[in-house]
């Protein structure tokens, strides 16, 4: 398939990133189904779009008929027949674990088209093992973007052990359609490029804290005013979800060995569900806007 056949595409998740990469699409012109399991999900969402592209307008990034025209591409969806029947690219950003995402592979080679291309957000695992529950693995590939997909450039675009030349052409020129610098990733192990680098970051900053040689906020502004970061290790924690980054890690772990083993900390934001922004608390308290600052 070559970038010109792609006219629909589906987003399997609006969660943090499914929302992110539908928003993205529609913004490049596609008429995008965005599918979550409930109602709920899919509503709130849709609803985080319109936020998104309201703050684009306002920063002049977009223009107020852009931004109406890009919300009027994205329909919310629930059933999967009614999200992939039709789609020529399905990009799937379900929750970063094997089982769930193999189980939505299975549902979505049911319904989905012949012709259709599958992606997978996944930040992590393996693309040839999720490929292998497909009838397709020479039209499946990894897609990743990164957090805030409408503002971050960067797309991994990662070949499986069966991916086809063209499959991964066609996805390169598709990140490029979305305005997106795609990079191609050769080698299918776990993390990929980036999470390779800053999941173990992250992971780093929670041992230095667990072992009480450094504060949050040190760590943090010395991430962000020493090394030049955007955001400090724990800050960006919170924003892409402090579960993605753990889920990240235990699979480097458990593939990759003891260097990647998870710090008390990180470790226990999971198992007391402080996720970060989305649940209002993780490193930093957001109940109040974020301000709070921790010791
Ligand atoms: N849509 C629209 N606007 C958004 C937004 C979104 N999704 N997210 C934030 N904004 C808005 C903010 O609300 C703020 O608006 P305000 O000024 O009215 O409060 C404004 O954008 C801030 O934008 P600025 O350009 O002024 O600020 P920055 O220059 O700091 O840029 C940033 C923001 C691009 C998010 C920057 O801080 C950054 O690059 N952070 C690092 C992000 C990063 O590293 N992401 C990768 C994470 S790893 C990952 O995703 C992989 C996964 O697999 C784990």
């Amino acid at each position: 398939m070559d970038v010109e056949d792609i006219n629909t595409v589906a987003v399997l998740g609006a969660g943090n990133m499914g929302h992110g990469i539908a928003e993205v699409a529609a913004i490049a012109g596609y008429d995008v189904a965005m599918r979550d399991i409930k109602e709920e999900f899919v509503q709130n969402g849709y609803e985080q779009i319109e936020w998104s592209l309201g703050k684009l307008a306002e920063k002049d990034r977009l223009s107020e008929d852009e931004a109406d025209a890009a919300l009027a591409r994205v329909t919310p969806v629930v059933e999967m027949e009614e999200a992939v029947g039709d789609a020529d690219v399905i990009i799937e950003a379900v929750p970063e674990q094997m089982d769930i995402k193999k189980d939505v592979y299975g549902e979505v080679e049911e319904y989905a088209p012949d012709r259709a291309l599958f992606a997978t957000n996944t930040s992590s695992l393996s693309i040839t093992e999720l490929a292998g529950v497909t009838e397709r693995p020479e039209q499946f590939c990894g897609m990743h973007f990164f957090n805030p997909p409408v503002r971050m450039d960067l797309v991994e675009v990662i070949s499986g052990a069966e991916t086809a030349e063209d499959t991964l052409e066609a996805i390169e020129q598709l990140a490029e359609a979305f305005d997106k610098s795609p990079v191609r990733v050769h080698k299918d192990e776990p993390g990929f490029i980036v999470n390779r680098i800053l999941v173990p970051l992250m992971n780093e900053a929670c041992w230095l804290v667990s072992e009480d040689d450094a504060t949050i906020a040190e760590v943090d502004s010395t991430t962000k005013y020493g090394m030049g970061l955007p955001m400090g290790s724990f800050e960006l924690a919170d924003l892409t979800g402090i579960d993605v980054g753990y889920h990240v890690l235990e699979y480097m772990h458990e593939v990759l060995g003891e260097a990647y083993e998870p710090s008390p900390l990180f470790e226990s934001k999971v198992e007391s569900e402080e996720l970060g922004k989305k649940t209002g608390k993780g490193f930093y308290d957001y109940d109040n806007g974020g301000v709070d600052i921790p010791t």
